[in-house]
This record gives structure tokens, sequence and C-alpha cells, in this order.
């Protein structure tokens, strides 16, 4: 059993705050979908509370509801969404949430929907901390260096909170403060709704603010602590587009760091990107330029890279995928593709094969062995075991109305510029010729040849074009077959 199943939920419930519109993003999509590493904002934020395993999650909603409700649904089926009408300030944002999780006893752990760069490990630690202390609101700070825009954290002569306060509402002692608050708080159900219901909206922003629960529950006597996050970029909120690409940098710096710790070579991790998602075993190199996303895994030994991006592929041990676009691709162990290759859905390549420079396949399956080496593109395509696919063919798969499928059995050989028209098969073992249209299936072991014979118009440059640097050489080739003996130009070095 895993310890979620042994232990108790470390808070009753998870609230992430994201009604707000993010107008700073000047975006049609909300901002919380705004999407770093290969996850939206909102999703890293719930992946950051999930080892809490709480009860019931609630995500508040308001500005571009539908999306954000239809992204919930795809990427945390049991998170509630919870609507906010109207956007009136964080701390309205908190009560709704509340009131939609009405039989809530204990701690509640609430969140902004924009702060990416959170990690689990933190959020444990300050629920941790809050247990320890027994408060009734313990708050997520951070000692940064430029703390414009953000909450500042106001504590008494003994250290402990007293307020927090918005930058705009702040005195200049106020703004000088470094430790700001980030917009995650651990807090006691009961106590919360009741000094949410003692916030106005008495402010700058005339909105009622999450933050002033502090101020409410300290004039109650309650105990109310803060928990300084250790990394303070964990905290970090993502405002504009500007914070989008900063998040996503120190994000991507993370996950490389930890690669790299595991034994992965990151040749230049300036311009290695990794999605969150993505599994890369020991021993694998990431050349410059790589971009690795969604649900992509990389084996042992494979080689990625330059200039590659991988979308959804498997990459088995030992193959290389050189300076190529693949998606939903399966290459296997020791595969080679590339330079140059566009591999498309439903690619499998089996082991040892080979897609080469300017190939580009779609629901194609290569066979082990197999090679596609030059100037194709084999689209719903069944290779067998050693075939060599010659170069500049085409898998005619599409009628204009329908796409047919081509098989080519094993051992076969492809000519070159050869047109595979489909629905067709070549049986194991057959050869085609060269710039041969194949629109009939070819038993297997035969030679098929698909094309005009060739006629050769004897002396009609000489005739046609005449006075020109052909007919002039065709003459002088002419000459020297008449005598050949007096042929300077066929002389061999000497
Ligand atoms: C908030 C905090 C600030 C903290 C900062 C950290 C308040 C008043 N201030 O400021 O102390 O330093 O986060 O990033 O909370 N939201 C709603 N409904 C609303 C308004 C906001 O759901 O009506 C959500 C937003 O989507 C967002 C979160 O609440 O996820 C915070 O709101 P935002 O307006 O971004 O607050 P900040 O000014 O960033
Ligand atoms: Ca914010």
């Amino acid at each position: 059993m895993t310890p979620q199943e042994t232990s108790e939920p470390a808070v009753a419930a998870v609230v992430v705050l994201a009604a707000g519109q993010g107008t700073r993003m000047r975006s049609a999509t909300p901002k919380v979908l705004h999407a770093i590493g290969g996850r939206s904002l909102l999703g890293h934020v719930l992946a950051a509370a999930e080892p809490l395993a709480a009860a019931a999650t609630v995500v508040v909603v308001g500005a571009g509801r539908e999306a954000v409700e239809e992204h919930l649904r795809e990427i945390a089926p049991a998170a509630v969404p919870v609507v906010q009408e109207e956007q009136l300030g964080s701390g309205h944002a908190a009560a709704v949430a509340l009131s939609a999780l009405s039989d809530i006893e204990g701690p509640v752990l609430l969140l902004n929907g924009d702060a990416p760069l959170l990690r689990a490990t933190t959020v444990i630690d300050l629920v941790a901390a809050h247990k320890r202390a027994g408060s009734l609101l313990t708050v997520l700070t951070a000692e940064v260096d430029d703390p414009t825009g953000l909450g500042r954290v106001v504590r008494g002569a003994d250290g402990g909170v007293q307020a927090i306060v918005e930058e705009r509402d702040a005195t200049d002692a106020q703004r000088a403060i470094r430790e700001i608050n980030a917009g995650v708080y651990v807090a006691d159900a009961a106590a919360l709704r009741r000094s949410l219901a003692g916030v106005g909206s008495a402010n700058a922003q005339g909105e009622q603010y999450l933050t002033d629960v502090v101020v409410l529950l300290v004039a109650d006597g309650a105990p109310v602590g803060a928990f300084v996050a250790g990394d303070p970029d964990d905290v970090l909120g993502c405002n504009d587009r500007r914070e989008l690409a900063d998040r996503g940098r120190t994000l991507n710096e993370r996950l490389l760091d930890g690669l790299m710790r595991a034994g992965v070579t990151v040749v230049d991790p300036s311009t290695t990107w990794v999605d969150v998602t993505v599994t890369v075993a020991p021993d694998v190199v990431l050349e410059p330029g790589t971009q690795l996303k969604g649900t992509t895994s990389v084996a042992a030994g494979a080689v990625v890279g330059p200039d590659t991006t991988l979308a959804d592929c498997r990459v088995g041990e030992e193959a290389t995928v050189l300076r190529s676009h693949c998606l939903g691709a399966d290459i296997g162990p020791r595969v080679s593709v590339g330079p140059f290759s566009y591999l498309r859905p439903g690619t499998r390549l089996a082991t040892r094969s080979r897609v080469g420079a300017f190939v580009e396949t779609k629901n194609a399956e290569v066979g082990e062995d197999s090679k596609v080496p030059h100037l194709s593109y084999v689209g719903d395509a069944t290779i067998g075991t050693g075939a060599n696919i010659g170069a500049a063919t085409v898998f005619v798969n599409y009628d204009g109305v329908a796409k047919h499928r081509t098989t080519v059995g094993d051992h076969v050989r492809i000519g070159s510029d050869t047109m595979l028209v489909a629905p067709v098969t070549v049986g194991d073992g057959a050869y085609t010729a060269a710039g041969s249209v194949i629109t009939s299936d070819v038993p297997p072991g035969a030679m098929a040849v698909a094309r005009s014979p060739q006629r050769n118009v004897a002396g009609w440059v000489r005739r046609r074009r005449s006075g020109s640097p052909a007919a002039r050489a065709a003459e002088a080739a002419e000459r020297r077959a008449e005598s050949p003996a007096g042929d300077p130009g066929h002389d061999t070095d000497e």
C-alpha cells in the first residue's frame, strides 16, 4: 500500500483560486491555462498539492470559466470547479470556495492558480509547520530581491506575523520589506470562514483581499504563522508574458538539473527544453537544440539532437535521432533517424531500422533492419524486415477520397523513384525496377517493371539543336567514335 492509503490526508481540502482575468497577459486564453514545461499553470499548482491527497479539491473559476472547466475535466476530473460570478477579490473567491465545502473541518490549503514553480515538498513543509505550531493560519512567504507588485509580510517586534499589506496600500516603510506573501496558505476551515465574513473592500483596488484575514485573526488573538520557503523561486507568480518566459526557464533549468544528476548528458542546457511529463534514462545524450515534449520517453544510450523535436515519442535504447521533427512516433532500439526526417503519428520503427534524410512517414511500420534512407514519403504502410526502399520512393496512399495501405514484404528491394500506388502488396523477396509505378500486387520473388521502355532518337540534337554546345559535344563524340586512335580526350591519367 502507498503511504497515501495508510495515512490521514494532510489537509481536508485544497482550494485553488483561478477566477482572475489575468489582464496583464493580454490574452484571449485565461491566465491559468497558459503553459510552461508542457503543463498549464493550473496543472502545476494542482500537481504541487496532489501528494496531500485531500479528499476535496475545489477550483474557483470565473474569467474564461468554460475553458478552465474543460481543461479541469481533462487534467483533474476529481477537482470541482466552483463559479465566482464576479471577481470581487481573492477573499471573495476563498469565501465562494468555502461555501462549496460547507461540511469541511480542519486545515484547508489555499493556493493562487498562477504559481507554477511551487513544489510539492514546499507545500508539504508548509502544512507540517502549520500543524507543528498549532496555528489557525500559516502563510507561505519568501525573501525576494525584488518584491515589486507583491503583498508584503509585516511582522511585529516579536517576529510574529501581523499583517499582509498589498503594495498599493503599503506605506514607504512597508514597501521596503522584502518578505512577500506567496499566495499560498493553510488555514483552519472554521477560523477562515469566520474571518472572511469580516473582510471588507476598503483598499486601493476596492477588492476583498484574502490577505486581510491575517490582521483579523491576529486581532482575535488567534495563532497565525509564516513559513519561509527555502527556495524563493517556488513562490513566484506569473502575471505577464515576460514572467511566463522567466518561470518557464526556471522550471526547465530545475528539470535539466534533475536529469543531469540522474546521469543524462545535456550538452547545452540553455537550448534544451524538456516537458515535466517526459522521461529520460541515464546515459542519454541530449545535443543542443533538443525539445522533448508530452509523453516522450528516451531509453538508455540514445542520442537525440542536435536541433530535434520529439513530441509524444518513444525512443529505444541506443537509437539516434538527428536533426528531426517527430510526433507520436515509436522509434525502436538502435534505430537511426535523420538528419532531416519528419516522423508523424503512427510511425513505428523496429529495431535497427533506419529512416534517413528528407523522409516523411505517417502510419508506417518499418520492420527490423529495414531502411528508408533518402527522400521518400511513407504513408499508411507496413514494411517487413530487411527491406530497402530506394531513394525518392513514394507510398501513394491517397486517391483524393480515401487513404489506402501498402504492404511491403521481407527483404524486398524497392528501386529508386518507385511509386507504390495503394492499395498494393509487394511480396517477400520481390524487387521493383527504378522508376516503376506499381499499381498491382507483386508476387514474392518477382521483379516488377512498370515503366515505358526507353527509345533513343539518334542524331536528334545535331538536327534540332544545331550549333548549340550540346550539338558540338555530340559531333565531337561522333568524330572520336569514327577514329578512336586520334582521341586525346579519352586518355587515362598517367
Ligand atoms: C496576490 C496576493 C498578494 C501576493 C500575490 C502572490 C491578494 C489580495 N494578494 O496578489 O499578497 O503577494 O498574490 O502572487 O490576494 N482571484 C480570484 N478571484 C478574484 C480575484 C483573484 O479567483 O476575484 C485569484 C486569481 O485568479 C489569482 C489569485 O486569486 O490566482 C490572486 O489574485 P491576483 O489578482 O493575481 O492577486 P495578486 O495581485 O497577484
Ligand atoms: Ca497574481
